[in-house]
């Protein structure tokens, strides 16, 4: 079995992780993090989400966020946009990445964005081509394609179908999303082996939050399928407002240090990252959900103390 040399990770905890948070979240702190998260080398940064401030209040500040976000050579921004007035937004924003978000259930398409899976194709279609004319990138996020929390069991067949409706849209890059974590390994690659059927496998990138604690292994059931981009979330922030009790994505350093210990280069370091969900977390209040990160902190602690 081989396993990819390279990965390439994006960085969703300033939009999964915040945007699941009950307290606003300052703008100068959503900015601290991602100066931070661009600083321990991350080149592409789900920044936040020009969506509606009705369903999500906490994304209300896309516009001031992306203003102060620092522009580094090399570094994708990303937002996520439902519709051409979060198109707009994101334009003036500058971001250079879009993010449009569908469902492989009919159930979680009306819950999270209020229509039917093929309104949201036809909604996403003038999105997809305003931003391929303004020469950004366009991703595709694919929700609750290991199970829904309204429908229960997504057929392998409707999660084929929304990919194929995506790569019609021209998208660069298609995300598999387990929102609610269900998913298990053997699961997650006869996903991922039927959507490379019908999409490029170096495309296509896994998302997976850790409800129920499956979200490293289905990492690594990924990598052994070659599927080598995935979305994480420093210190595990995350979740959907739209996904109740789901948890937050797969943390970056638990991935991070699942890489480094395979020897898979990423570009990002893991010691800075660990700083940055302790940093994250210690303002949210509570303890960060990264293993390795509380792990690694510990010890960086308890060497500081032996030293002193
Ligand atoms: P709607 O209520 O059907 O839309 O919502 P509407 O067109 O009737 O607009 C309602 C109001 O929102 C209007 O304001 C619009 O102007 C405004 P009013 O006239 O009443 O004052 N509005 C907007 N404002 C700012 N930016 C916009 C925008 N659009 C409308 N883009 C809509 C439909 C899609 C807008 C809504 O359902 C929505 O914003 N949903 C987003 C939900 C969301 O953000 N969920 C979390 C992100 S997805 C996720 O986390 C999953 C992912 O991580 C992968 C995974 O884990 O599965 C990606
Ligand atoms: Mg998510």
């Amino acid at each position: 079995m081989t396993l990819p040399q390279r990965v390439h990770l994006t960085e969703v905890g300033p939009r999964d992780g915040l945007q699941n948070e009950q307290q606003p979240v300052p703008v100068d702190i959503k900015v601290g993090l991602c100066e931070r998260l661009l600083a321990a080398g991350v080149r592409q940064l789900e920044a936040t989400s020009f969506v509606s401030p009705k369903w999500v209040p906490q994304m209300a500040d896309a516009a001031q966020v992306m203003a102060r976000v620092p522009r580094l050579p090399g570094v994708t921004l990303s937002v996520l946009t439902p519709n051409i007035k979060g198109f707009e937004g994101a334009l003036a924003a500058g971001a250079h990445e879009v993010v449009i978000f569908g469902s492989a259930s009919e159930a979680f398409s009306h819950r999270n964005i209020n229509c039917s899976i093929a309104e949201s194709i036809e909604r996403f279609r003038p999105v997809a081509q305003a931003a391929q004319a303004a020469g950004m990138r366009v991703r595709a996020a694919v929700s609750v394609a290991f199970g829904c929390p309204y429908q229960g069991e997504v057929p392998i067949a409707s999660v084929v179908d929304v990919v194929e409706r995506f790569r019609d849209l021209g998208c660069d890059e298609i995300g598999i999303a387990d929102t609610i974590g269900t998913g298990t390994a053997e699961h997650v690659k006869r996903v991922l082996e039927a959507a490379a059927r019908v999409f490029p496998l170096d495309r296509l990138s896994g998302h997976f939050h850790d409800t129920y604690g499956q979200a490293i292994t289905n990492v690594y059931a990924s990598l052994q399928v070659g599927v080598a981009r995935f979305d994480t979330s420093i210190a595990g922030l995350g979740g959907c407002p739209y996904a109740k009790g789901a948890t937050g994505n797969v943390a970056s350093e638990d991935v991070l240090y699942l890489l480094n210990g395979l020897g898979i280069e990423t570009g990002i370091d893991l010691d800075a990252m660990v700083e940055a969900g302790q940093w994250i977390s210690a303002f949210l209040g509570r303890k960060s959900m990264s293993r390795a990160g509380n792990a690694l902190a510990a010890r960086r602690q308890s060497l500081a103390q032996a030293a002193a």
